[in-house]
Formats: structure tokens, C-alpha cells, sequence
């Protein structure tokens, strides 16, 4: 009997050190192999993916009736936005019951099957996890605000209005961009950084954090294998909330972000969930600067695995941006990185419009190369890369007429706060049309059928009428179309691990159309060129570049003659060097 229990133990021990282990060829021993690191994350909006029973909304049914497609995408982990019991002020980022599911999405029996049956297929899922704060409609609120001496009434932030008015905290999402509210039930106001049907937890009550860890491990012993930590710089609090400098919310980044007790609650929280269990951790936001960041994700510190910083994805404005201030920002955040530490590459999530409209260029003619250039550029640099649904397809941004068709309360808040504030309606108009966060949450396009082949019913946000061109089923069986070139890009990224952990040089730092760089690991070198403009751009490459094979080419083979290539506009190349 002891033999069997033996061999058992063996086995299994077998088993899950193959799950931990990299796909990475032995040579490549000098780097620090992790599965989270290797991976190609694809984020999902539920509420915009699949709808089955015909409300209007996507459903966890309808994630796994479409588990095989994800599988073919060749991803590798799911993060899905928040599925949990809301009432949707903020579409899922206003918990009501962190643990059950949001009753337009189906229950905890269907979570169950779409786990299963992402396992089943080898695919990963990870949480969001909304812990800066609840919903209003969460039942520890509903008991903080009936009494003041309720046993609920620490989990919130509370100012009595017998002290007088509390100072000024900007809320991103208020329509007056006031982050106190004042209710009435017992005369005092309560603390939301974001709208006020989301009251932010207090942090330094043990028994929220303990509450937070329960929840965690309640996810974590269904088998999820990961949490993104939603807002979750800004959970510290000076809690005597005192006065800050006038305008500081211009800059609330440096008030709000990484404050003292933060770095106390993730070595807590890792040590109490994190480091049981084989989980990734990726926290939204990175700090006020490159230390911050560094102390989030610095292995020696045990707290979280990643973070991501929003200086890339914040570059694209309404009016353009500069090609050589994104390759800047990102050859930054990568250098910083070099040497230790890990980051997470994207251009796109649910907070943000459509990355072609926004980074690349969605004009018919050039939508195809350029959306497939950005793929290429997130899955060909150094750290875990995020990619957003829809955007394996190169779907745009959506035409708003109006306000009134933007169902997102931060934008509708935003626009009215600045019209209030005397900014012209039809210039602000133009602004939210590029860049309202609605604008990346459009229903996914499956086919040309009645919308798109989301839902049989109204969708809960009008879906773009580009659908009849951009969908799944006209690009499947189309070889070079954006669906099958991402597809070749993930496994590419799979079959070279210098994509993942290879050095990243920058070339051409000045150039004002081409992003170049060089990937090096032990003896393999590629070279990546984007070419980021409408414009052919003939490029000399330096003297030692010499290259080999073309790996991945989103148009035509390059020419080039002593070493100089012409690429065509929006071309995205890579090449082996020799
Ligand atoms: C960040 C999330 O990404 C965003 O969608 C949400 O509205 C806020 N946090 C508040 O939870």
C-alpha cells in the first residue's frame, strides 16, 4: 500500500513539474523561465463576446461555445473582465457578490464548465479582481451606511459631517469630479475614487484585506490561475485625508498611486494567497515611476509577478501622436526592465478605443497591414503581451452620432464634466469618437449575420456596421487575412523564445516612420521592422545587420539591395540574422 502511495506521489510530482515547465530548448538557461512569462494573454469582454440566450449580452455560455476558436487563436491565457454579481454602474467593475456570477452572464455551474473547458484545451484563465473598492449595492456597504456603529461601517472610508467639509479628492469618473459624496442616512460622506455607486474599501482594516483573501482563495481553489488587480495602486490611503495641493489632480497620479502600506498589502496578500498557489499576478498601473514599478514586481519582495504601466497606450491622442515618442516610451520601460523585472506589452483593453483607429490607421486601404503590424509589434517584444478581442480581426472604432448612443458612464460623465466646464460640444464630441473606451467594447463580429452573429436581439451597444466586411468567418479561411497572421505571429512568438526573453536594441531611435529593433538570445538574432506610416520608406541598414530569413511578412517579400530594404507602407517584417 506504501509502494502505491509512493509511486502516486511520484507521479504526481512528475505531472506538475511538467506543468511548471517552460517550452523553452535547454540552451537557454541564463534566463529566468516562467509559464506567465511566455504566455500570450487574450482579454475578453464578456459582455461583448458571445451572446446565447438572446438578451442582448454575452454570457459564459457564449464564451464556451467559442472556447475552440480561442483555442485556435493559440493563446495561451484568458483574462476575463469582471464576471461577478453587479448591478453594472461600471459594467462588472462594481461588485455586488464577489462570490457568485453576474445573472446576464449564467451562474457559478456554467464558470465551472468554462473552466473546465478551458483547461481541457490547455488555455488559462485569470480573474479580474475589484478590491479598491465595491458596489454601493455590495452588502458590506448597504451595513457600513445604515449606522455609524455598525460592524461594517470601517470597511469604507468615512468623514463625519460634523468635522466640516472633507478636503477636496478628485474622482476620475464624477460628472463634478468630487470623490466624496454625502449621505444623509448618518450624516457623513464616504470616499469613491470612481463614480459613487463605487465606495472604495478601506485598505486598512484587517478584516476587509481578510475578506479580499478569502475571496481570492475561494477563485483560486476553483482552479482560476491568475488575478488582474484591478486599480489596486491606489488602495493605500492616508486616511486622515489631508489637504493637497490645489490642482493636484492634474497630476492625482503622484497622490494616489503607491502610497505608504501599499507594498505591505501585496507581501500580505502574497503570502497569504499568492505564493499558495501556481498563480500570475499582474497589477493595473505601475506606480508613479520606474522604482515603484521595479518594488511591485521584484521577485526578492514576493509580491506581485507583473505590472502595466499605461505610458504607451496613453500616447495616441484625437490629433495624432509622434512615432519617435512611443518608440521612446516603450525602449524606456524596456531598458528599465532589462536586468530584472517583468513587464506587459499592450495597446489596447476595454479602457481604451480600438487600437488600428488609435496607433495605426483604419482607413480601408490600410486598416488590413497596419492592424497587423501592431500585432506584430505587441508579439514580438519583450514582455507578456495582451491582446485585446476583436483586434486579431483589425476591428475600428464605431461612429458615436451623439452622447446619448454611449451607454459608459465615465464618458458621458467625462463629456458633460468638460462641457460644463465651457469645452465646445462638437469638438468634444470629436474627442469621444476617438477615443470613448465604448469604442473598444463594440460586440465582437463572428459573420454578416444580423448583428454580426452576436445576438439575435438588440445588443446592449450597437455593433459597427463594418461587421458585413470585418469578421471571423470572412477571414478563417483567408490565408493572409488579420485573423490568420495573428495567428502565424502567436505561434511564431512560441517557436522563438528570443521573442520572449531576448535582449531588445533599438535601431534608428530618430527615425520618424520606422520602429526597428534587435532581439537577441544566446547565438539567435531576429530583426523586427515596422514600417508605422502611409509613406514607402527606403531604410540602410547598419553594417552589421545581415540578414538570413524572412520569419513573418504582413505584405510582400522585402526587396533589398546591399542592405537596404524598401518597405511599403505599413509593412511589418521580421528576419533571422545571421
Ligand atoms: C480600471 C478598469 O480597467 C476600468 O474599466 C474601471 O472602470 C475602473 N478601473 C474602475 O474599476
Amino acid at each position: 500500500m506504501k509502494k502505491i502511495a509512493l509511486i502516486i506521489f511520484i507521479a504526481a510530482l512528475i505531472i506538475s513539474c511538467n506543468n511548471n515547465k517552460s517550452t523553452l530548448p535547454k540552451e537557454t538557461t541564463s534566463v529566468d523561465k516562467k509559464w506567465w512569462k511566455e504566455a500570450v494573454i487574450y482579454q475578453l469582454y464578456p459582455r461583448s463576446f458571445k451572446d446565447t440566450d438572446g438578451d442582448g449580452v454575452g454570457d459564459l455560455k457564449g464564451i464556451i461555445e467559442k472556447l475552440d476558436y480561442i483555442k485556435n487563436l493559440g493563446v495561451d491565457v484568458v483574462w476575463l473582465n469582471p464576471i461577478y454579481s453587479s448591478p453594472n454602474d461600471d459594467n462588472g467593475y462594481d461588485i455586488s457578490d464577489y462570490r457568485n456570477i453576474m445573472q446576464e452572464f449564467g451562474t457559478l455551474a456554467d464558470f465551472d464548465t468554462m473552466l473546465k473547458g478551458m483547461h481541457e484545451r490547455g488555455i488559462k484563465l485569470v480573474m479580474d479582481l475589484v478590491v479598491n473598492h465595491s458596489s454601493d449595492e455590495h452588502e458590506w456597504f448597504k451595513q457600513s451606511k445604515s449606522s455609524r456603529d455598525n460592524p461594517y461601517r470601517n470597511y469604507y472610508h468615512w468623514w463625519p459631517a460634523e468635522k466640516g467639509k472633507p478636503n477636496y479628492r478628485y474622482s476620475l469618473f464624477d460628472v463634478k469630479g468630487e470623490a466624496w459624496k454625502y449621505d444623509s442616512i448618518t450624516n457623513a460622506y464616504y470616499l469613491h475614487y470612481f463614480s459613487q455607486k463605487q465606495p472604495d474599501l478601506n485598505w486598512e482594516n484587517p478584516k476587509v484585506r481578510n475578506e479580499v483573501y478569502d475571496i481570492m482563495r475561494f477563485w483560486a481553489d476553483k482552479g482560476v490561475d491568475g488575478f488582474r488587480l484591478d486599480a489596486f495602486q491606489f488602495v493605500a490611503k492616508d486616511t486622515t485625508f489631508p489637504k493637497l495641493p490645489d490642482g493636484f489632480e492634474k497630476d492625482f497620479m503622484q497622490y494616489y498611486a503607491v502610497q505608504d502600506g501599499l507594498h505591505d498589502y501585496l507581501k500580505e496578500m502574497n503570502e497569504q494567497v499568492l505564493s499558495k498557489y501556481d498563480v500570475m499576478s499582474v497589477a493595473e498601473g505601475a506606480g508613479r515611476n520606474f522604482k515603484d514599478a521595479h518594488d511591485l514586481v521584484d521577485e526578492n519582495r514576493k509580491e506581485l509577478n507583473m505590472a502595466y504601466a499605461f505610458d504607451g497606450v496613453g500616447i495616441a491622442q484625437h490629433d495624432g501622436y509622434s512615432l519617435v515618442h512611443l518608440k521612446d516610451v516603450f525602449s524606456r520601460w524596456d531598458s528599465a526592465f532589462a536586468k530584472k523585472g517583468w513587464l506587459s506589452v499592450f495597446l489596447a483593453n476595454h479602457d481604451q478605443a480600438r487600437m488600428v483607429s488609435r496607433f495605426g490607421n483604419d482607413s480601408p486601404q490600410f486598416r488590413e497591414a497596419s492592424s497587423k503590424l501592431l500585432n506584430t509589434f505587441i508579439l514580438s517584444m519583450r514582455g507578456t503581451p495582451y491582446c485585446y478581442y476583436g483586434d486579431e480581426l483589425g476591428m475600428t472604432n464605431i461612429e458615436f452620432n451623439s452622447i446619448d448612443e454611449i451607454p459608459d458612464n465615465a464618458t458621458r460623465n467625462g463629456y458633460y464634466k468638460a462641457v460644463n466646464e465651457g469645452a465646445d460640444p462638437v469638438e468634444q464630441m470629436k474627442i469621444v469618437n476617438f477615443s470613448a473606451r465604448d469604442n473598444g467594447r463594440t460586440p465582437m463580429q463572428w459573420d454578416t449575420s444580423i448583428n454580426a452573429g452576436f445576438t439575435t436581439n438588440t445588443p446592449w451597444l450597437k455593433v459597427n456596421p463594418n461587421h458585413n466586411e470585418i469578421n471571423v468567418t470572412a477571414q478563417e479561411n483567408v490565408s493572409n487575412s488579420c485573423l490568420n497572421y495573428f495567428r502565424k505571429m502567436v505561434q511564431l512568438r512560441k517557436d522563438n523564445p528570443v521573442l520572449v526573453y531576448g535582449d531588445y536594441q533599438q535601431l534608428f531611435p530618430k527615425h520618424e516612420q520606422i520602429y526597428a529593433y534587435k532581439r537577441t538570445l544566446n547565438d539567435e538574432k531576429v530583426l523586427v521592422l515596422l514600417n508605422f506610416s502611409e509613406k514607402e520608406i527606403h531604410l540602410q541598414l547598419p553594417k552589421d545587420i545581415s540578414l538570413k530569413n524572412e520569419l513573418i511578412n504582413n505584405l510582400e517579400p522585402l526587396t533589398v539591395t546591399d542592405n537596404k530594404v524598401l518597405l511599403k507602407p505599413y509593412q511589418a517584417v521580421i528576419y533571422s540574422l545571421k
